[in-house]
């Protein structure tokens, strides 16, 4: 394989800018999401999409473009100043609740519409004129991660000290290789950093190179755009971008940041419960009460759990 290093002149670059690709339909959520953007959801009092805008502000990120597509404008809404709120919260002398509301206005946003929903890869092409020739995070609104040090800036670390693209990878179960994109591991360059041989996007068990998938971060050199201008529709007929960075790969350095942190998987039914329930266990307003009412759940649970025994097996 023929590396070479970037030759736009962007390797000393500073990564300031992220990209949240945010048009997909949300069907694993209907009927919730029929006229709700599904970034909206809240874990407890706070929309998933604003857990993401946070990581990328606490990893140094400067802007962010969010490619939304139809019905998400309560996106844009929930960033933008609400002045009416505002003064009401005042009036009524509510400081902690507007400290909330403002908190979410200062930010750097910019919007796109993904006007055709051909893949992620086509999403995150919309960002090309936005990112111009610099590097920059994307974030995918499914994963919440939560570790010391916020995985963008693990990753953008990675970029300081490498120059190249590094993609966010975890440990996941054998059997669920078909739901991700998964990596091919070369040789580990420092602990947890892997030189990427190959990407597959959604492999079935039988045919995936290894457990690690690709997890929700990826930090992208803008190379990445001239393959995706020509990149073929690949598994379930979308535009992946998983492709992409693996044509990238045969081209540039692409490395694989192991993730050690914490994961939650929003964008499933399941994940999305476990996940209000563990933000709950630490949210100052209800985390009492939600403790006492989960050991009494509990109680009640394992109750039902016990053999029914008949007055007979007690005599
Ligand atoms: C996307 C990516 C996949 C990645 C996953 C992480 O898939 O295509 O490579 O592993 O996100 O959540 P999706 O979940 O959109 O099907």
């Amino acid at each position: 394989m023929n590396f070479q290093s970037n030759d736009k002149g962007v390797d000393k670059m500073k990564v300031k800018k992220a990209v949240i690709p945010a048009a997909g339909l949300g069907t694993r959520f209907l009927p919730a999401t029929k006229a709700m953007a599904k970034e909206m959801l809240p874990i407890v009092d706070k929309p998933t999409i604003q857990f993401i805008v946070e990581e990328a502000l606490k990893s140094g990120i400067e802007d962010i473009l969010i490619v939304t597509g139809k019905g998400k404008r309560p996106i844009e809404d929930h960033f933008d100043a609400n002045l009416e709120l505002e003064m009401n919260l005042k009036e009524k002398g509510k400081e902690d609740l507007l400290k909330l509301v403002e908190e979410t206005t200062d930010v750097n946003l910019h919007f796109i519409r993904q006007s055709h929903p051909l893949g992620l890869g086509h999403a995150v092409l919309q960002a090309k004129a936005f990112v111009g020739n610099e590097p920059f995070i994307v974030m995918l609104g499914d994963d919440l991660m939560d570790d010391t040090i916020p995985l963008t800036q693990q990753l953008i670390n990675d970029y300081d000290a490498t120059h190249a693209s590094t993609i966010a990878v975890m440990e996941i179960p054998h059997k669920d290789t078909s739901k991700y994109g998964i990596i091919n591991p070369g040789e580990q360059v420092n602990p947890g950093l892997y030189n990427v041989k190959n990407f597959v996007e959604k492999p079935e068990p039988d045919q995936a190179p290894s457990d690690l998938a690709i997890i929700g971060r990826y930090l992208l050199t803008p190379e990445i755009f001239d393959v995706l201008e020509n990149q073929k529709p690949g598994a379930g007929n979308e535009i992946q971008l998983t492709d992409a960075i693996d044509t990238l790969n045969q081209t540039q350095r692409v490395f694989a940041r192991e993730f050690k942190g914490k994961r939650y998987d929003v964008g499933d039914k399941f994940g999305f419960m476990k996940t209000s329930i563990e933000y709950g266990l630490i949210h100052p307003e209800v985390k009492e009460k939600l403790r006492s009412f989960i050991i009494e759940l509990g109680k009640e649970l394992s109750a039902e759990d016990q053999p029914i025994t008949s007055s007979k097996d007690n005599e």
